[in-house]
């Protein structure tokens, strides 16, 4: 079978991806973000990326397939983000794609995001050797998960049980008077920390929450923790080391996260881990699972940090691998779902 043309749309928060693959190779990917708009608010108001994103995407569209150098007619299919998700901002990109699907007689594929955050790998580093553990970390979601096959078969492990791992960066940015989204921010501070400076808790660790919570994470008892350092410090009158503090939280971070995923790599026999979403971007997370990996053998496969946020090829990607799996198509009367959980690939 000749490598599918897919056209991926993403609205799922701030970003608006509007992106062409054809097969594993990527062809244009136009991502307009609305960060600029959510600053002062401290993270993402629905209602503005909503509105973001009506302005944006048929701007995005138009540059994509200008880029691209393909006429729409060409497309084998097109795939959007169906959640999860913010409803009305997963809204304007459904029914983009449902106008565009009846408009040129294609089939429609709306998928899960946070499969688009594993299979957008696939389009830097070619198939995906399965099964394989990807450990899946974003501002709304972290989990691990066992993928069996990309397109029909993942399981999630276990997921976070209270903020996500972006989260807890954004908000610890914020604490600190960082700007959003926190993660990059720390990343770069950090770079001029002492990680053991101060040795922050990893949430869910203890021999008695891992019975119940193996493979769950929690990251705020953390970010309490960090608050609770910094506001003692100002308590006493002393100046707060800010790259220490960056540092030393973004190594509790990593630690967890790591440590959890060569568990559950070596518990289920994997040979390969899979590391996604917008955290993956974070140089110590990337880093340390590198090095713990290679120590246990476990090859890592990660996309370049510009595919590891929010994207339009991330919903491409998946749209290639349902197509080559023979999937039905979804019908035009789906609804977007803020809550789809991560083993329902395609929503019907
Ligand atoms: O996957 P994504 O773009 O959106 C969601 O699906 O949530 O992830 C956004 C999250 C934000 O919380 C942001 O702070 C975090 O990813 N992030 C990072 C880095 N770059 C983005 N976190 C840590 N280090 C980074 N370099
Ligand atoms: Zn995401």
């Amino acid at each position: 079978m000749r490598d599918p043309l897919i056209l991926g749309i993403e609205s799922s928060c701030d970003e608006t991806g509007v992106a062409i693959v054809r097969g594993n190779e990527l062809l244009a990917s136009e991502v307009a973000s609305s960060v600029d708009l959510h600053v002062r608010f401290g993270g993402v108001v629905p209602e503005v990326a909503s509105r973001a994103h009506l302005q944006a995407i048929v701007p995005a569209l138009e540059r994509a397939v200008a880029t691209a150098d393909v006429q729409l007619e060409d497309l084998d299919a097109i795939a959007v983000t169906a959640g999860p998700g913010l409803m009305g901002a997963l809204v304007v990109g459904v029914a983009a794609a449902k106008a565009l699907a009846l408009r040129l007689d294609k089939p429609l594929y709306g998928v899960n995001h946070l499969v688009g955050h594993v299979a957008v790998d696939l389009l830097d580093h070619g198939p995906l050797p399965t099964p394989a553990v990807a450990l899946l970390v974003s501002g709304g979601h972290t989990s691990l998960l066992h993928v069996r096959d990309i397109a029909t078969d993942i399981v999630e492990l276990g997921s976070t049980i209270d903020d996500a791992a972006g989260e807890a960066y954004d908000k610890v940015a914020r604490l600190l008077g960082l700007s959003y989204p926190g993660g990059p921010v720390i990343d770069r501070l950090a770079a001029d920390g002492d990680p053991t400076a101060i040795r922050f808790p990893r949430g869910l660790t203890a021999r008695h929450d891992l019975e119940c919570h193996r493979y769950d994470f929690s990251f705020s008892g953390l970010k309490t923790a960090v608050a609770r350092w910094v506001e003692q410090r100002r308590l006493d009158g002393l100046d707060v080391p800010v790259a220490d503090v960056c540092a030393s939280f973004q190594e509790a971070v990593a630690d967890v996260l790591t440590a959890k995923t060569i568990d559950a790599a070596r518990e289920l026999g994997v040979e390969t881990i899979l590391l996604g979403g917008g955290v993956a971007a974070n140089s110590r997370l990337r880093g340390l699972l590198e090095q713990r990996a290679q120590a246990a053998g476990f090859a890592v496969r990660r996309p370049r940090p510009g595919l590891c946020t929010d994207n339009g090829a991330m919903i491409a990607a998946v749209g290639v691998e349902v197509v080559r799996a023979g999937l039905e198509p979804s019908p035009l009367d789906i609804s977007a779902q803020s809550g789809l959980p991560v083993s329902t690939v395609i929503v019907r």
